[in-house]
């Protein structure tokens, strides 16, 4: 079987000791046998394997109802509960659908990753003329952007359709047991999708978090889960160093970080991968970032970037690595024209690929970079589609967990992202936070 994930690490100017592969092991076995920090969150290792063929069905029955009731579906959700959809789908969907003539099933739009009046406004602007649905997504069932957007929305809902039928209209995707979502969800009778116990949020986008948005956009879920599976498979416990991409991945990045590498780049010079970066961003920032510690996860897409961020990266602080994710070969083929005149002096390039010279663009960036002391690591996937997208997926969850573990962290839990949460709610004025309410007021 070709191989899905190809690991690159000759440009990364390190090379890994025994002790670290060593550690690299170790630290995979821990995910594996539960004895390492969080392992009450590692509900994803055996996930994509575990996932059964009744549990996608019902996923991809309730997505057919959805597709048949709505020329949108707002999925409201944020951080976990958002970006491993919004990633997948912009990853495998067509970038300029608004432009088709015929859109095949709902369009899908997002809602609740902010508290933006300006974007809530335009939001419900475009659902006017529109029949709609909503997937709401949050696993503690109590976070205020998305609870803020399905109030606003579930009120447009119910007035357009009655309270009938807007529960026909809403699927609740939480808790089993606990939070304001299921309370809601069950006394209003929605449908329901539960998001296990022992998965956190940034590692959810297997479950129908992502799973059932994507299967209302029309993507294969099952070979995306397919995809996650190989992945789950090469990087099984009993896995040796070198046939273990996760393991090798994380080994270099925390030498990297060792030799002061703080910062690291994810790009690709594909375009639809935009959003893999802000998904791998979230992933790794909250899994990481911890205890004053950590790498701070930053990411480009180019060539675009070169023509901003290159020139920092080319010169900058000598504090940055970065990583590619490329992808070998495109699905479409375009190529240069020649031109009679050649004024623009391009027919140099007549008859060549777009691709080609997007592949000399990436080699000659690598090693410029390189040379300018950035090193170069680099993740080459065969294609974009589905099953691809599944294995980087996991392939980063996987390689997250060995790494957090490899700098000294707990990779599963995110204490820090209450702090704000206490300041703003002290500054609305929410019942419970008075005294707060007090304090901070004296401090602005
Ligand atoms: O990874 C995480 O745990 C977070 O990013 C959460 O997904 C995010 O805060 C949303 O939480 P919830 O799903 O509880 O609304």
């Amino acid at each position: 079987m070709e191989q899905i994930i190809r690991l690159d690490v000759s440009k990364s100017g390190v090379a890994v000791p025994a002790e670290m592969q060593e550690r690299a092991c170790r630290a995979n076995t821990l995910l594996h046998t539960g004895e390492g920090a969080g392992n009450d969150f590692l509900g994803w290792v055996h996930l994509p394997s575990s996932i059964t063929d009744a549990e996608l069905a019902a996923i991809e029955e309730q997505a057919a109802r959805l597709r048949d009731r709505a020329e949108a579906v707002v999925c409201i959700g944020i951080g976990g509960s958002y970006l491993g959809a919004r990633a997948v789908l912009e990853a495998l969907s067509d970038p300029f659908a608004a432009l088709r003539p015929r859109r095949e099933g709902p369009a899908v739009l997002f809602a609740g990753q902010n508290l933006s009046e300006e974007y809530t406004a335009a939001l419900l602007d475009a659902l006017k003329e529109r029949s709609f649905a909503v997937i709401v997504i949050s696993k503690s069932g109590t976070t205020t952007e998305p609870a803020i957007a399905f109030r606003l929305l579930r009120a447009e809902l119910e007035r357009r359709y009655g309270k009938q039928g807007a529960a026909e209209r809403i699927v609740a995707i939480t808790d089993r047991a606990r939070g304001a979502l299921k309370t809601l969800a069950t006394q209003e009778g929605y449908a329901t999708f539960v998001i296990p116990d022992d998965v956190g949020g940034r590692y959810s986008v297997l479950t129908p978090v992502g799973l059932l948005p994507l299967a209302v956009a029309g993507i294969d879920i099952r070979a995306l889960v397919r995809g996650a599976v190989e992945l789950e498979r090469v990087t099984a416990e009993d896995t040796p160093f070198d046939e273990n991409p996760a393991a090798r991945y994380a080994a270099v990045r925390n030498l990297l970080y060792a030799e002061g590498k703080k910062i690291e780049i994810l790009g690709s010079y594909e375009p639809a991968l935009q959003y893999l970066n802000e998904w791998w961003k979230q992933l790794y920032g909250e899994s990481e970032g911890k205890e004053g510690r950590g790498i701070f996860p930053a990411s480009v897409t180019l060539t675009a970037d070169l023509h901003s961020m290159g020139q920092y990266i080319q010169q900058g602080e000598r504090i940055l690595f970065e990583t590619i994710v490329s992808v070998a070969e495109p699905a479409h083929r375009v190529e240069v024209g020649s031109d009679a005149e050649n004024l623009d002096g391009l027919n140099f390039l007549a008859g060549r690929r777009i691709s080609e010279v997007n592949r000399m663009a990436e080699l000659g960036v690598q090693l410029a970079h390189v040379d300018g002391g950035v090193p170069n690591l680099r993740i080459e996937i065969p294609r974009i589609d589905a099953r691809t997208v599944g294995a980087l997926l996991y392939f980063f969850e996987k390689a997250c967990g060995i790494s957090g573990y490899l700098l000294g962290v707990n990779p599963f839990d995110q204490p820090g992202v209450e702090a704000y949460k206490k300041n703003m709610f002290a500054l609305l004025g929410k019942p419970g936070y008075e005294k707060e309410s007090e304090e901070i007021r004296k401090r602005l």
